[in-house]
C-alpha cells in the first residue's frame, strides 16, 4: 500500500493534457482536472512544455505519472502509432523530469494507465480474475489484468482478426469516418471482441474511450460471450492510472 495519500496523474490524449491530484486510496480526483489542448504537432519537447504547465497550473510539487499513447519500456517510448513519431525512442522520463525540473516521473500506456484504474477503483473492481480493457478511440488500447497485475504493452490494437488490424475496423474513429450506425460498427466490435475472448478468455471486458459514454446505445447489441461492461471512471481513467502507477512500482 502506497505510503503516499495522493499523487498526479496526467493523461496526454490526441486533443488534451490532462492532470489532476489524485486520492489513492479511493482513485478520486482532488481537485477538478486541469487540461490544456495538446500541441499541434505533438512533439515530445512541445508536450513536455505543456505537461509542465498543467503541473504548474496545479501547484503540485511530488512525482508524477504520465501516460503515452505508444509502449513505453523503462521510460523510452518505443512506438507512436496515433501520436508524433518523433517519440520513437525518445526517453520520455528523462524528458519529463527535466521539464519538471528533476522530479520523479513515471511513465506508462494510456490504456494500461486506464486499465489498471478501472481494474482497482471503476468497472472491473469487483471481478476476480482476467481483465481486458479495451479502449475505443482514435486507436484501440489494450490493458490486460490478471489479479490487480498488469501486463504492460500488450497493444491488441495492432492485433489481426479477419486479416485486419482490430483498431482498424473497430476504433471509434473508424466508425465517425465512414459514418456507421451503431449496428454496424457494434457487429465489427462484436467479432472482434470474439476473435480475442478465444485468444485471452477473460472474465469480462471493460469498454472504455469516449463512445462508452454512450454504451447504453451499443454494448446491448453485441453477440459475443464474454460480458462487457463500461468504463466507469469516464475521463478521469488515464489520469487516475498514472498517479497509481507511480506507487504500483510501473516500470513497463
Ligand atoms: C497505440 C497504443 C495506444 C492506443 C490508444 C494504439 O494505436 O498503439 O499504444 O494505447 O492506440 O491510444
Amino acid at each position: 500500500m502506497s505510503a503516499r495519500g495522493h499523487a498526479f496523474g496526467i493523461d496526454i490524449g490526441g486533443s488534451g493534457v490532462k492532470g489532476a491530484a489524485v486520492d489513492l486510496a479511493t482513485g478520486e480526483l482532488v481537485h477538478e482536472r486541469i487540461k490544456i489542448a495538446t500541441p499541434n504537432p505533438s512533439t515530445p519537447q512541445a508536450v513536455a512544455d505543456t505537461v509542465a504547465k498543467v503541473v504548474d497550473q496545479a501547484g503540485w510539487d511530488g512525482p508524477v505519472g504520465i501516460t503515452l499513447p505508444c509502449v513505453v519500456i523503462d521510460g523510452v517510448a518505443r512506438t507512436a502509432a496515433n501520436v508524433d513519431k518523433g517519440w520513437i525512442g525518445t526517453d520520455a522520463r528523462a524528458l519529463f523530469s527535466a521539464a519538471l525540473g528533476g522530479r520523479e516521473v513515471t511513465v506508462l500506456n494510456d490504456a494500461d494507465a486506464a486499465g489498471l484504474a478501472e481494474d482497482r477503483h471503476g468497472a472491473a473492481k469487483d471481478f476476480a480474475g482476467l481483465v481486458l480493457l479495451l479502449t475505443f478511440g482514435t486507436g484501440i488500447g489494450s490493458a490486460l489484468i490478471y489479479h490487480g497485475t498488469l501486463v504492460p504493452n500488450t497493444e491488441l490494437g495492432h492485433l489481426e482478426i479477419g486479416g485486419i488490424e482490430i483498431e482498424h475496423r473497430a476504433a471509434a474513429s473508424i466508425k465517425d469516418r465512414d459514418g456507421l450506425s451503431y449496428a454496424q460498427w457494434t457487429a465489427e466490435v462484436s467479432s472482434v471482441l470474439s476473435g480475442l475472448e478465444d485468444l485471452f478468455w477473460p472474465k469480462v471486458f471493460v469498454a472504455g474511450g469516449g463512445i462508452s459514454h454512450d454504451s447504453d446505445q451499443w454494448i446491448p447489441l453485441l453477440t459475443n460471450r464474454t460480458p462487457v461492461i463500461p468504463a466507469d471512471l469516464r475521463n478521469a481513467a488515464g489520469i487516475v492510472g498514472a498517479a497509481m502507477a507511480i506507487d504500483a512500482g510501473i516500470a513497463p
